[in-house]
């Protein structure tokens, strides 16, 4: 199959990279040169393990190339994918579709033989219909089909995702059309690697959204779960365990943690909510999510400032991890801009150190010092804070660690460190939902303080 990427961004790359290494010729258009050169010399614009190796390889082959030129990209596609941006309209929460819009109308004048159009940027339900109807505008006869093809990978699994996925969903109302996104899944139904669900084209836009709204409920009910573990004197890791061994629940996305962040839940359930109240039709629980997770990233900080005593003026903070999640530059609604925020706001200096996220965190925390390392950080610190769990901070020497700040105190965000190993290691530990149990006075108060 001859298939054609509009936009190199996370989906787009990595949906390009991955449909090339099945096999399948790939050329990725961008409108943004500097992008398409970079890729040239084999630089990727985002972080993600293996996607450099991924794209160099399948570029040596000759079955992956990228141009800035749309036309030419497109000339002799059999599907072109869009995978370009929708970011939350400002002001209203809409996703802004005006990018797929434009590339869709592009797309079809450009292409010269009847082809398949595939959304697999996340849009809301009935994008795929407006869509038809801007190609029966501008080529009504050229046999173009559209389809809803949406993305679910993790940013940091993300080819491990796509190539390994639970399933692929398809949102498809012709049978031509059918028969071009099962040509191009083959590699993964032929190895019985993941089901293909062929559904309506709207229904596969609203999969992805509840998808996404349902796992950002699932961590939000954990997370409150976690602040009532630590009112009552339970631990909301053994909780997690025990019910996610009730297959019907699953332990997946029960990590209690400082909120959701990043490019996909708080965008998503926004546009969810969005799509519901168009409709009519409240979805409550979703509304709900997202106030608390707000309200959880500005707690945390809140925490912090209590695990140290109440007054943090003049005091130093260091930072270990400030991307959303490991293994990711984003830096997209990550709960420590909020955190980086309140412990400014009560006079405290944050020096923070993150393996990959600087470049991105700086302009949105111009105060923070950015530190090499993660022993740098905490050098004279008056605690230390792991907001997102990159691995090389559960391998900390946490003695050394201890001698290093000021004060020994651990405020564990990502419940890395058992309390014992750390208290052991000479530090007073603060966690996510566990009993304060050998904690001194003021730290019972911090127990309860995450609501
Ligand atoms: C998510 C979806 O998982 C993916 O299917 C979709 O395509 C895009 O959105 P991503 O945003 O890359 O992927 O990251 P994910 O691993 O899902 O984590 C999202 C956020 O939830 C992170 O801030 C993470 O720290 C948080 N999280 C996740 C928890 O706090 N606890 C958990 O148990 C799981």
């Amino acid at each position: 199959m001859r298939i054609t990427m509009i936009g190199t961004g996370y989906v787009g790359l990595v949906s390009g990279a991955c449909f090339a290494d099945f096999g399948h010729t790939v050329v990725c258009v961008d409108k943004d040169s500097g992008k398409i050169d970079r890729l040239h010399q084999n630089i990727m614009p985002i972080y993600e393990p293996g996607l450099d190796a991924l794209v160099a390889s399948n570029v040596k082959a000759g079955r992956l190339s990228f141009t800035t030129d749309l036309a030419e990209g497109v000339k002799d596609a059999d599907a072109v994918f869009i995978a370009v941006g929708t970011p939350s309209r400002r002001g209203d929460g809409h996703a802004d579709l005006s990018y797929v819009f434009a590339a869709a109308e592009e797309v079809a004048r450009a292409l010269t033989k009847p082809a398949v159009i595939v959304t697999k940027s996340t849009v809301p339900v009935g994008t795929g219909d407006e869509v038809e109807r801007i190609i029966a505008e501008v080529a009504p006869d050229k046999g173009i089909k559209v389809v809803s093809n949406p993305e679910f990978l993790r940013e940091g699994a993300a080819i491990e995702d796509f190539k390994r996925p639970d399933r692929v969903v398809v949102g498809a109302e012709d049978e031509q059309a059918v028969q071009v996104m099962s040509e191009i899944y083959r590699p993964l139904s032929l190895n019985q690697a993941a089901p293909v669900l062929f559904v309506g084209r709207r229904t596969s836009e609203l999969i992805k959204y509840a998808a996404n709204a349902f796992l950002a409920v699932k961590i939000t009910f954990i997370n409150e779960i976690s602040d009532l573990c630590e009112q009552v004197g339970a631990d909301v890791q053994q909780v997690a365990r025990g019910i996610g061994m009730d297959k019907r629940i699953g332990s997946k996305f029960l990590h209690a943690g400082p909120g959701y962040g990043g490019s996909c839940f708080p965008k998503d359930t926004l546009a969810l909510l969005k799509t519901a109240a168009d409709n009519d039709t409240p979805v409550r629980i979703v509304e709900a999510t997202v106030q608390v997770n707000e309200a959880r990233k500005r707690a945390m900080g809140r925490k912090i400032i209590k695990a140290m005593g109440g007054d943090v003026r003049g005091k130093k903070v260091a930072l270990l991890g400030l991307t959303f999640k490991p293994n990711t530059d984003d830096m997209r609604d990550a709960p420590s801009i909020s955190i980086v925020q309140a412990l400014e706001d009560a006079g405290a200096k944050v020096h923070a150190y993150d393996p990959e996220g600087e470049e991105q965190a700086r302009p949105l925390m111009p105060n923070v010092e950015f530190c090499t390392g993660p022993y740098q950080a905490a050098e004279n610190a008056d605690a230390l804070v792991i907001v997102t769990e990159w691995d090389e901070f559960r391998a900390l020497d946490l003695k050394r660690m201890a001698r290093t700040l000021n004060q020994p105190l651990l405020v564990d965000l990502r419940n890395i460190y058992p309390a014992q190993f750390a208290q052991d290691a000479g530090f007073t530990i603060v966690s996510v939902g566990k009993p304060a149990i050998d904690t001194p006075a003021h730290l019972e108060a911090v127990a309860t303080s995450a609501a």
